[in-house]
């Protein structure tokens, strides 16, 4: 179905010829093409949600922290009613960036240029000499405030907006949510970041990663393969496991391109157990096996926030890897160790655009705010061994996104295409109790193309 507004490049090629609906490709130029970026730059980055950090960076009042929006750098301020806030980091003056650190705490943002000065919530303050009026006459005080964005906190995730008027949050994340609720909502205290996050550019298109993100299981199997040979999934008798067997379960694809990987636990619980999961109640599979950075202990906070079915998720196959469109990876990972045990790995992690071939990678690492320390310790490290910039996992994925970059700018490889043609044909696992598309059996591709759809929705300017 083509799409009658659909944008066309200086080439004539239109937004609709670049996704092929019927044979389930994307042109390889998606990649590379600067075009096609600055275009994603206001019809993605632009108007949808963006995830940018946890309000546990902020905690205090005058906290602020600096992240990109897109092309854009954005403040993240705590005020003193404690409502967190997200300007563009530009002076109202003339586009000064009004602050150029990583993060600190302020109550009066100063220019460094000719000094005008903002409160936290982005107000402005005022100029120096303030008896020459240097901000002029015809403007108001209230009119020279920084730019803001509209916010939604999530769990304490921090997601803004400059589409004021589009659609709430809730929409954004649609049916997903359900399932975002099971990680995100399940607690009484939430979760927090443990220290900033990591960061590092890689050379790479943030698409790369971003379609990767939206559930991709089958590359575990070749590009991760050490993690069954050497890594933490290998035999108890030293021999290489079957990582195919990980790759079963349920995925959940989303019309605004969110995904989520739900891995079957029953041989992780036999294993923990020596029972079969549907001989143990509810209750009995928690308390063997929690939700990655909780304990037995938290289990009655799970069933306080969570409904039945959600519950009965989260104990057969729970999300554990997935992303939020476009650009967010989130792992809720329940990682073997040498004793036997199972220890959970918390990380979320954004592509931020850079460039049609860069990106910078942020890695956030995040444990439940009561859990006890030792585990949170313990997470902290594991998850900085596996995930981020010295994590053995990400050092194989970032070595795949700058190759494919580098060829989608080849004069024949900008004219390929990358494919999503492994179809589910299951649907939902026998009495699943959650909403939303959603698909049983080895991993696939429709989660991934469901994100090219919703690519294409926006860059169509449809929604
Ligand atoms: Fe900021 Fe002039 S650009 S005070
Ligand atoms: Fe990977």
């Amino acid at each position: 179905m083509l799409t009658p507004t659909s944008p066309t490049l200086a080439d004539g090629t239109r937004i609709d010829d670049l996704v092929n609906l019927a044979t389930r490709e994307v042109q390889m130029r998606v990649l590379s093409d600067p075009e096609i970026y600055e275009l994603e730059m206001e019809r993605i980055f632009g108007r949808i949600w963006v995830f940018l950090g946890h309000e546990s960076e902020v905690p205090n009042a005058g906290d602020f922290v600096t992240r990109d929006m897109g092309s854009d750098s954005v403040l993240i301020t705590r005020d003193n009613s404690g409502e967190v806030h997200v300007m563009l980091n530009m002076c109202t003056h003339r586009g000064m960036r009004v602050t150029t650190l990583d993060a600190g705490n302020t109550q009066i943002h100063t220019c460094i240029y000719h000094g005008w000065a903002f409160r936290p919530n982005g107000d402005f303050l005022g100029a120096p000499v303030d008896k020459e009026q240097m901000h002029g006459k015809l403007m108001s005080k209230k009119e020279l405030g920084l730019k803001r964005a509209r916010v939604t906190l999530y769990g304490g995730l921090i997601f803004a907006t400059w589409n004021i008027d589009g659609p709430s949050f809730e929409e954004f994340l649609g049916d997903a949510k359900w399932y975002f609720d099971m990680l995100f909502l399940r607690s009484d205290k939430g979760l927090e970041v443990l220290g900033p996050p990591q960061r590092f550019t890689v050379r790479a298109n943030w698409k790369a990663a971003g379609e990767q993100s939206a559930a991709d299981g089958y590359h575990t199997l070749t590009l991760h393969r050490w993690l069954g040979e050497v890594g933490n999934y290998k035999k108890d008798d030293g021999g290489a496991a079957d990582l195919s067997q990980e790759m079963y379960g349920a995925e959940v694809s989303s019309p605004h391109g969110h995904a989520l990987r739900c891995i079957d636990l029953a041989r992780k619980i036999r294993r923990l157990t020596g029972k079969e999961p549907n001989d143990l109640s509810l209750e009995e599979k928690l308390l063997a096996l929690p939700p990655p950075g909780m304990t037995p202990e938290m289990v009655p906070q799970l069933k306080k926030h969570l409904s039945d079915g959600q519950l009965q998720v989260l104990t057969w196959m729970p999300p554990q890897v997935g992303g939020i469109f476009p650009n967010v990876l989130f792992g809720f990972v329940y990682i073997p160790q040498a004793d036997g045990s199972v220890l959970g790995s918390i990380t979320l992690h954004a592509y931020v655009p850079r460039g049609p071939d860069k990106l910078e990678f942020v890695n956030w690492i995040l444990a439940e705010k009561d859990a006890p320390q030792e585990l949170r310790e313990k997470m902290r490290k594991q998850t900085t061994r596996l995930f981020g910039t010295s994590g053995m996992v990400e050092q194989d994925d970032s070595d795949t996104w700058p190759h494919m970059t580098l060829a989608a700018k080849g004069a024949q490889g900008k004219k390929m295409t990358l494919k999503y043609q492994a179809v589910y044909e299951t649907g939902k696992p026998a009495g699943w109790p959650g909403p939303g598309i959603v698909n049983e059996g080895f991993t696939k591709d429709d989660t991934q193309w469901n994100w090219w759809l919703y690519w294409r929705q926006l860059m169509n300017g449809e929604l």
